[in-house]
């Protein structure tokens, strides 16, 4: 299909011919509506990172396992590993809270460009707009709120012309109904990640619930109730053929398809490869002790998954990058965007400067965006920086009115629950050995002139030697343990917590950073802002007969398209679904990421595949399709022409790790778990077929398509 991650607010400006001709049977109303139940009831956004999507009237939801992961760590223990093991609730009173964890449910998208922009002109001064903008955003979000009612804020798209309001209704009350094994719901692991042909099982379950009247309530509660959704997904055994329509409702998190050549530069020679560095370091420690010692691997198992994602989705980005020439392709539309300007007098007025500024702005912050990585990676990738910057509040409060016993107090409460949940989590030897490596690499890499105050500490004091550094830090502070950190809590002073040694490196990263580094940067930004925005103006009023969709923001979207095959480069053409003869040929016993539990084995050796074998008697696990997605689609809904569920999005594939700067419609796949696949491992791996007989299950013949 086409680019396109689509606001359904404007689903009836879309190519309706083009969507009924691919295979779509729904109205626009029944996609989108805010007065009548309408496909957009049924997807919600799971915890501000991933999409999940009710499948029955009791509020069942489903999402991807990636995106369970964390609740699904949070309820193991080495000796009840429902992670490892997988589980499924078998009675209501089963089902496990998960305190912060919430979901977002729209009540409606409203256009307020106009509204947001009032009495701003093309000439007025930016510093003039941007208060304009904030003010007019902040009243009509507030207004939205209704007291309280509903959670509601703005966002902008095109790169600052035009604004929507996103008002929604927040549920706290998610409780976790199942999983299957690791073994099946992270099947091929970091090795398949990013991959296709897929072989995952990448589903878990959880369930909504309200408060008696139906409404939803800040945190679990005792007494709350299965939600009634307005609208849940009704799920189809067809399956899917090649050609077939195929829609994805989700959350997408982020893509900068509008960054220039110069930010895709900076991305490729010097962000990317610091990040890939850093994480590789990380991850490599990480994992050493993991192998150790069973009880850090579960509590590194999170943590661990999502650097790992993002680690090698950089590395893809880079040699995407490469291959396809996605700078030299930018540069050449920015050559006939100037063209284009120039040739007219009116648009050298509007647009004129767009292009010289950005480049320019672009020149100065690479030579302080090695610095903002390095912080962000290196210090920050070190467990003892991140916890010390929370006691920033605390450290505020202790400096500027530390008489005020009761606003201590409340700093002090505030962190009481995320220093439970830190070290639930962390071993200190661990971090040390990462704080060693990464703060290293930090000083070699990373201009002399813009390092903190305590690398001239370590040359001084420890002979340039960060691993003697890291022995008088981690002997030292009290950030390394919670009865340490309890301690202080209960007696907090400015004296010992300015004196701490983990305060102290994060204090002087910190303040290196916010006084020599990020006001220069911001100061470039501040004129990219402008920029930025007159040069996607100006792309939108060139090419008038393109529609452009606008980059993903975490707002609702849709993206419609059809299960298609691809080309992965030269002479390898890939199938557009795969089977559990799959699962048999990956299964390795001695590869952690290729294990296939016990009972798995044994039922695909028998070919049980009961009700959801395809129509050839093989068992589906995964297919393709070309819609546009990214990461925060994790868990959406495909749907069929008819709106019946027909997977679940999980992934992306390595061909087209550059899609999120650059969409290429040759190269570019959703990566789905196929429905039947995650009834049968709920149904008969997992034995719970009391949660399919939930469902509502539909056989109305083949995808439309
Ligand atoms: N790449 C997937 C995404 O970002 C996450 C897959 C999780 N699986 C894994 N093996 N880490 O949506």
């Amino acid at each position: 299909a086409d680019e396109g991650m689509w606001l359904p607010l404007f689903v009836k400006r879309l190519n309706q011919a083009d969507m009924q001709k691919k295979g779509l049977k729904l109205t626009a109303e029944e996609i989108y509506s805010v007065n009548s139940s309408s496909l957009k009831d049924a997807v919600v956004q799971l915890g501000g990172f991933c999409t999940g999507e009710f499948v029955s009237s009791q509020g069942l939801m489903l999402t991807n396992h990636h995106c369970g992961y964390d609740a699904l760590q949070t309820h193991s223990t080495p000796q009840n590993n429902i992670l490892q093991n997988g589980f499924f609730a078998a009675t209501r009173a089963e089902e496990k809270t998960n305190p912060g964890l919430f979901v977002d449910i729209l009540v409606r998208m409203e256009d307020i460009t106009s509204k947001v922009l009032e009495g701003v002109t093309p000439t007025t001064p930016e510093q003039e707009r941007v208060a304009i903008v904030q003010q007019h955003q902040k009243e009509m979000a507030d207004a939205a709120k209704e007291s309280g009612r509903y959670v509601a804020y703005v966002r902008d798209m095109f790169g600052g012309n035009e604004y929507y309001l996103f008002v929604y209704q927040r549920f706290g009350d998610v409780r976790l109904v199942g999983a299957p094994p690791e073994a099946v719901g992270k099947f091929g692991g970091d090795t398949d990640n990013w991959m296709w042909p897929r072989h995952t099982g990448d589903f878990s379950m959880f369930r909504v619930y309200a408060d008696k009247d139906n409404k939803p309530t800040a945190t679990p509660q005792a007494d709350n109730v299965p939600y009634v959704p307005k609208k849940h997904l009704p799920v189809s055994l067809q399956g899917v053929s090649e050609g077939d329509f195929a829609m994805v409702f989700g959350f997408p998190g982020r893509t900068q398809r509008f960054l220039p050549a110069a930010g895709l530069q900076m991305t490729l020679d010097q962000s990317n490869p610091a990040r890939i560095k850093l994480r590789d370091t990380r991850l490599k420690l990480w994992k050493e002790d993991m192998e150790q010692d069973p009880a850090l691997r579960l509590k590194y198992a999170s943590k661990y998954a999502s650097i790992a994602n993002y680690w090698k989705y950089y590395i893809g980005q880079n040699e995407g990058m490469k291959r396809l020439k996605t700078v030299d392709a930018k540069k050449a539309e920015e050559a006939s965007l100037d063209q284009w300007i120039r040739a007219d007098q009116g648009r050298v007025q509007q647009y004129g400067e767009a292009l010289t500024t950005i480049n320019q702005a672009y020149t100065g912050l690479r030579e302080y965006n090695l610095s903002a990585n390095y912080v962000n990676e290196a210090a920050f990738g070190t467990e003892i920086v991140t916890l010390a910057s929370r006691m920033m509040p605390l450290y505020m409060t202790l400096k500027t009115t530390p008489t005020d016993k009761a606003a201590i107090q409340k700093a002090v409460e505030g962190l009481k629950e995320p220093v439970t949940e830190y070290f639930k989590d962390y071993s200190s030897s661990t971090d040390k050995k990462v704080f060693t490596a990464l703060m290293a690499l930090y000083g070699k890499d990373v201009p002399q002139a813009q390092l903190p105050d305590v690398f001239q500490t370590v040359q001084k004091e420890y002979g340039g030697s960060w691993a003697k550094y890291a022995d008088y830090v981690f002997t030292n502070s009290f950030l390394t343990s919670e009865a340490k950190v309890n301690a202080f809590l209960a007696n907090p002073t400015l004296a010992k917590l300015e004196a701490d040694p983990g305060f102290k490196t994060f204090n002087s990263v910190y303040l290196n950073y916010t006084q020599n580094i990020l006001p220069k940067m911001q100061t470039l930004q501040a004129g990219l802002t402008r920029a930025n925005r007159l040069y996607v103006a100006a792309l939108r009023a060139k090419n008038t007969q393109k529609v452009y969709s606008p980059d993903a923001n975490s707002t609702l979207r849709l993206s419609y398209g059809t299960v298609r095959p691809y080309k992965g480069r030269d002479a390898v053409r890939y199938d557009y679904k795969t089977t559990a003869q799959g699962i048999l040929e990956k299964e390795d016993p001695t590869n952690e990421e290729f294990v296939v539990p016990k009972k798995e084995l044994e039922l695909l050796k028998q070919k049980d595949y009961g009700r959801f074998a395809d129509k050839d008697g093989n068992l589906p696990v995964a297919f393709i399709t070309d819609n546009d997605i990214t990461g925060g689609n994790s868990g959406s809904p495909v749907i069929n022409g008819r709106g019946e569920l027909i997977g679940l999005a999980f992934d992306g594939n390595w061909e087209a790790m550059t899609g999120d700067l650059a969409y290429d419609p040759e190269l570019k796949r959703c990566i789905n778990a196929d429905i039947r696949y995650v009834l049968w491992c709920i149904e008969k791996l997992g034995g719970a077929r009391h949660i399919v007989d939930e469902m509502t299950i539909v056989n109305n013949g083949p995808n439309p398509g």
